[in-house]
């Protein structure tokens, strides 16, 4: 059996690492003037400048041995192609057909789904074209002028950010909501300030049985029939995007407003889907297909650019290179744009949910670090909150630093701020206060690492593909480790028991550890009835 850490690859990216461990980047730089020619490239309108790692140019060629020596190539057409590679759950992985603007057909089970794929489509065009036209009224004939989008992780995450990130090409008379977390608060100050006649609810969840989605679409229905005057229609005010339409129909919601997709789009993939919904109805469709149109352009360079000019891949070695052989925890994500301030939650989930797995793809334990805890927050926000242990702190954080370059009017002199603190700050990172001075105990030592991300403008083309690129790089991540990015058994666990301890809340259950059922005894307290 191949077993990756005893590969010739690795073992001599392992003996690399100690011969590299004293370079400091700079060095690299001065060595080789073209380095930031050599190690930039540019995808349709995004630019990645790689330079700035602690990655010679010996490292970057073993790690492209690496990816050259994984499955990548024969993983990659088995995803495009709708293989079964989420084999746990025994599905194709197929995210990628939502985007597809190619002509031939994609078997899956000896059916084309592409026709079910451009039918939804369409009837994404026409309901968003309706509701934004006003034409789509509601019970008491008013038009919706408030979109509330109800669901969680996936089903929230990804439209959630889009909308945010392209508010600038918002309908001027809508407005969004989302609301995820189960606790009421959330739900209620969002309710609040609505009113029913001119309300859109959406209840966006794969499965339609989660938790929490389903108990906040409950209480909106309630509010709703509470406080919408004669006349009122359920289904005029709630649509859903759901693969399971039998439910969302006994939920109250008319079969043609269940915006169907499908088992094999999972969760933290299904932007791209109708759970892309309100992205359509904020934006507008074109807007919507603008953003596959970019998505489906990194698609084809994925699967087209050799390994040395491929940008998720060279992210996803860069990536492994710190994580394996550097021993780095985690990634930090800063963008400094505050239009793309949910960015770092959706990769977060996109990296954490796919990458966060400690068996391969047979189910025996591997024994190399495999996902990195993401995080990160808006900079220049950043600044001043936690780039101070980056400087200087005991930890070795690589971060991506993601911008547009395109100022928006009347704010130019902000956008030339917010530009330069960025490569300020990508430059104190490599530099430090004092190169060349390590004497001094307060300096910044410098020779930390961080790749630039440059959007030529936050279209929606671009969010497309700069989102594919992050589905990528996590993807060829999980090839080179053998792990199943596209499970996630810790999270149904978590939701299992949730549902098995509100069930037993009554009972003095001895089933749960001695802690659990000491806490559950004090929730109870609140809870007698
Ligand atoms: O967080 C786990 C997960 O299964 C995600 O993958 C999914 O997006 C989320 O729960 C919500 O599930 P659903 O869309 O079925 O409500």
């Amino acid at each position: 059996m191949f077993h990756l850490t005893r590969s010739v690859t690795w073992q001599a990216l392992q003996r690399l690492q100690q011969a590299t461990a004293q370079d400091r980047i700079s060095d690299y730089f001065a060595a080789d003037p073209q380095r930031f020619d050599k190690m930039s490239l540019r995808v349709g309108g995004l630019f990645l400048d790689y330079s700035k790692h602690h990655v010679s140019e010996a490292v970057l060629a073993k790690l492209l041995e690496l990816a050259d020596h994984s499955a990548l190539v024969q993983r990659r057409a088995q995803m495009f192609s709708g293989d079964i590679i989420n084999v746990t759950e025994d599905r194709p992985v197929l995210h990628t057909a939502l985007r597809n603007l190619g002509e031939g057909p994609l078997m899956v089970d000896g059916k084309d789904v592409m026709p079910e794929i451009q039918r939804t489509r369409e009837q994404i065009r026409l309901f968003s074209e309706a509701v934004r036209s006003g034409e789509w009224r509601g019970y008491s004939g008013e038009r919706i002028r408030d979109v509330v989008n109800i669901g969680i992780g996936g089903s929230d995450l990804g439209p959630n950010m889009a909308c945010r990130a392209l508010l600038k090409y918002r309908h001027s008379e809508l407005n969004f909501h989302f609301v995820s977390n189960v606790d009421g608060t959330h739900i209620q100050k969002v309710l609040k300030r609505l009113d029913p006649a001119t309300t859109l609810f959406i209840v966006s969840t794969k499965t339609f049985s989660t938790q929490e989605t389903l108990l906040n679409a409950k209480t909106a229905r309630r509010w709703f029939l509470d406080n919408a005057g004669e006349g009122a229609d359920v289904g005029a005010h709630f649509v859903a995007a759901s693969t399971n339409s039998k439910a969302a129909m006994e939920f109250g919601i008319r079969e043609e407003n269940v915006f169907e997709f499908w088992a094999w789009v999972g969760g933290r993939y299904s932007m791209w889907s109708s759970i892309g919904l309100p992205i359509a109805l904020s934006i507008g469709f074109d807007g919507f297909m603008e953003m596959l149109e970019g998505a489906y352009a990194m698609d084809q360079h994925f699967i087209e650019a050799p390994n040395a000019r491929n940008m998720p891949v060279l992210m996803a070695l860069i990536g492994i290179w710190y994580i394996n052989f550097l021993g780095a925890e985690t990634q930090a994500i800063v963008p400094y744009d505050q239009a793309l301030h949910q960015l770092p939650a959706f990769l977060q989930q996109l990296d954490m949910e796919s990458n966060g797995k400690s068996v391969d793809i047979f189910g025996h334990p591997v024994n190399y670090k495999t996902g990195p805890i993401v995080w990160g927050q808006t900079g220049s926000n950043g600044q001043h909150a936690f780039f101070q242990l980056l400087h200087q702190g005991t930890r070795y954080v690589p971060i991506d630093f993601i911008a547009s370059l395109k100022p928006e009017p009347g704010v130019e002199e902000h956008h030339f701020a917010l530009l330069t603190n960025m490569l300020a700050q990508a430059n104190a990172f490599m530099m430090g206060s004092q190169e060349g001075s390590q004497l001094d105990p307060y300096s910044c030592p410098g020779n930390r690492p961080s790749s630039v991300l440059l959007l030529d403008e936050l279209t929606p083309r671009n969010l497309g593909a700069l989102i594919a690129l992050y589905e990528h790089k996590v993807f060829v991540q999980g090839v080179i480790w053998n792990i199943n990015s596209f499970d996630q058994w810790g999270v149904q666990l978590g939701k299992r028991i949730a549902g098995e301890i509100s069930e037993r809340i009554d009972e003095r259950s001895q089933e749960f550890d001695a802690s659990t059922q000491g806490l559950l005894a004090l929730v109870r307290e609140h809870f007698r009835s």
